[in-house]
């Protein structure tokens, strides 16, 4: 009754743990709560199929052509100042797969010149338009 009034849940919520050997304490939680039906009525409809959507795979293909403007940090045997440049690149959550292009050495005017291609796996639900970020258990990458 608290629960309707308070508009928070029409129905009692009851709440089990889900036990993984991967993820401890807990995995997470179930809730769910219990329809019962008078006989009078007849079946109830089917029961709705709640498995979760599967991400499917995509790849982000990334080119880095050039670069310009940056910043001279370094100074040359002859006084000059210069850079050595390098591009390097990750998706948000996916750190543990940095790419990053060859070095442009001594560029005297902040300008490198690449043709390198970045390509980044990631799965992706379409009808929820989100990215599934891997996790590092165990020392290894699960999704
Ligand atoms: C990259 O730089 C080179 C050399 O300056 C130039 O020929 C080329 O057009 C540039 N590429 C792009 C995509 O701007």
């Amino acid at each position: 009754l608290i629960l309707r009034k308070l508009g928070l849940v029409p129905e009692h919520v009851e709440t089990r743990a889900l036990y993984s050997p991967w993820l401890l304490p807990f995995q997470g939680r179930l809730m769910m709560w219990v329809d019962v039906f008078p006989k009078s009525l007849g079946p109830p409809g089917p029961p709705f199929n709640i498995t979760p959507r599967k991400a499917k795979k995509f790849f982000l293909r990334c080119i880095i052509w050039n670069t310009s403007d940056v910043i001279l940090d370094d100074v040359s045997i002859s006084g000059e100042r210069m850079s050595d440049i390098y591009v390097k690149g990750w998706l948000d959550g996916h750190e543990h797969n940095k790419q990053k292009t060859d070095v442009h050495y001594r560029s005297l005017g902040g300008e490198g010149n690449f043709n390198f291609r970045f390509l980044f796996p990631f799965h992706y639900l379409p009808a929820e338009q989100l990215c599934v970020i891997d996790k590092k258990v165990s020392g290894r990458y699960i999704l």
